[in-house]
């Protein structure tokens, strides 16, 4: 395969002069004017996914909002993650039948079937947003027939989500492990006796991250011990579960390769939202890196990436590259204020955007989606 990347384009030089904007502006705050403080704006008037975050932000105590907002020391990942998707750019082709686009969005996870090529990331504390906890991404996911990775640290335990789970829902429980055996045992036995799928260990949170944002209000890390993180842990872990094991966190393709060698069955490429270190790529630049330097990578394993996903290009350019499953974490995290029926909504927008954006840039199959859309 032959990369058609080039690296920065003149549009992104451009871009990068401009202020940074959290959410564009597409006329949110004036159609909404009229709203009291705190104040939700109506479900059904929300167009975007960036809406949600603007939505929660107007509702949420700064306290709360400011755990899900946050990234790491000055936010420079936390922002790249949002504007590299611009630094690329898309070229669409014409005279294309792309009609049937829509039949092509489900997909495999892992061997197991999905309504779309993206799924809900593992976000802890979804008691901050919603008094029902991860109700509402559980339930949400199910309707929208789409992957739900609960956090360790979520606020509701393994066995309360599982209660809320459809009897075939499919999910894959997040974990953060410190090394002690005991610990590990009893937590792979909930995950098994709670019919998870699949265990995703994060491995890019060695340490605590330096997030000065959250500092402020004290809602930083809910991980903050330094942790030993190493291949001889992971071999080791693979002898206590059934379950296949993906790695979430892995940013660089040197990693990448060194999963395949270990016979890891998935990684999931991540910064963690930009919240953990300051300065690393986001996983579509490494997604990129991957492209170019080993190629052969997304055939060996099946490769997920998250951070920065707003919209239905940026899922169809992570999807050029070779990704298998693109992640969002806090636009399903302010979705959920709304509860099921926001998280429901948010993946029905996606849908529809990943589908017509894909249909614009002259996809016929988002399975036979290649790089030649994207540079
Ligand atoms: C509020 C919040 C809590 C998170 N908690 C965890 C966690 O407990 N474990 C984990 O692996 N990642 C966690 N993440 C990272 C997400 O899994 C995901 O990588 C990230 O949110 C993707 O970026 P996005 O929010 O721009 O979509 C968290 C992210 C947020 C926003
Ligand atoms: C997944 O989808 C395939 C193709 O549609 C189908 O043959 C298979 O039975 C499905 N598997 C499950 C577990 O539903
Ligand atoms: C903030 O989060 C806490 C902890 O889950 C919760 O008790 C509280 O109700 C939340 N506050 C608001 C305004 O949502
Ligand atoms: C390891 O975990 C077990 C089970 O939680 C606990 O009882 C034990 O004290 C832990 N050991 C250490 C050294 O922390």
């Amino acid at each position: 395969m032959h990369s058609s990347f080039v690296s920065l384009t003149l549009l992104g030089s451009a871009l990068a002069a401009r202020p940074f904007l959290n959410e564009p502006d597409t006329g949110f705050d004036e159609f909404f004017s009229s709203l009291a403080p705190g104040e939700l704006p109506p479900l059904d008037q929300l167009v975007g996914l960036p809406d949600f975050d603007a939505a929660a932000r107007r509702h949420m105590s700064t306290q709360n909002y400011t755990y899900y907002r946050n990234g790491a020391a000055g936010e420079w990942s936390y922002r790249n993650n949002l504007e590299v998707f611009n630094r690329y750019v898309l070229k669409p082709k014409t005279m294309v039948d792309v009609t049937n686009i829509e039949s092509t969005l489900p997909t495999t996870i892992l061997g197991h079937n999905f309504s779309a090529p993206f799924f809900i990331s593992p976000c802890a504390r979804g008691g901050y947003g919603n008094v029902d906890g991860e109700k509402g991404l559980v339930e949400g996911a199910a309707a929208g027939d789409i992957l739900y990775m609960p956090a360790i640290y979520a606020s509701l335990t393994i066995e309360d989500i599982a209660t809320y789970k459809t009897d075939d829902q499919v999910t894959f429980q997040q974990v953060y492990l410190d090394g002690n055996d005991t610990a590990t045992q009893l937590i792979f036995d909930r995950i098994q006796k709670s019919n998870s799928k699949a265990i995703v260990f994060t491995i890019d949170s060695a340490a605590d991250g330096n997030r000065h944002r959250a500092a402020r209000y004290g809602v930083g890390s809910a991980d903050s011990s330094y942790t030993l993180i190493t291949w001889d842990l992971y071999d080791h872990l693979r002898t206590m579960t059934d379950l296949p094991i993906i790695l979430k966190g892995i940013q660089t393709v040197e990693d990448a390769q060194a999963a395949v060698e270990h016979g890891v069955p998935a990684i999931y490429l991540s910064n963690h939202g930009g919240r953990q270190i300051d300065g690393a790529r986001s996983a579509f630049e490494v997604a990129i890196e991957i492209h170019q330097k080993a190629p052969e990578v997304f055939s060996q394993l099946e490769v997920y990436a998250d951070g920065g996903v707003r919209y239905g290009a940026d899922v169809v350019k992570m999807l050029a590259l070779g990704v298998k499953a693109v992640g969002l974490g806090r636009p399903f995290m302010y979705a959920n204020v709304y509860g099921t029926e926001g998280v429901t909504r948010a993946i029905e927008m996606l849908k529809h955007e990943v589908a017509i954006d894909a249909a614009n840039a002259g996809i016929a199959d988002l399975h036979k989606i290649d790089t030649s859309v994207v540079s």
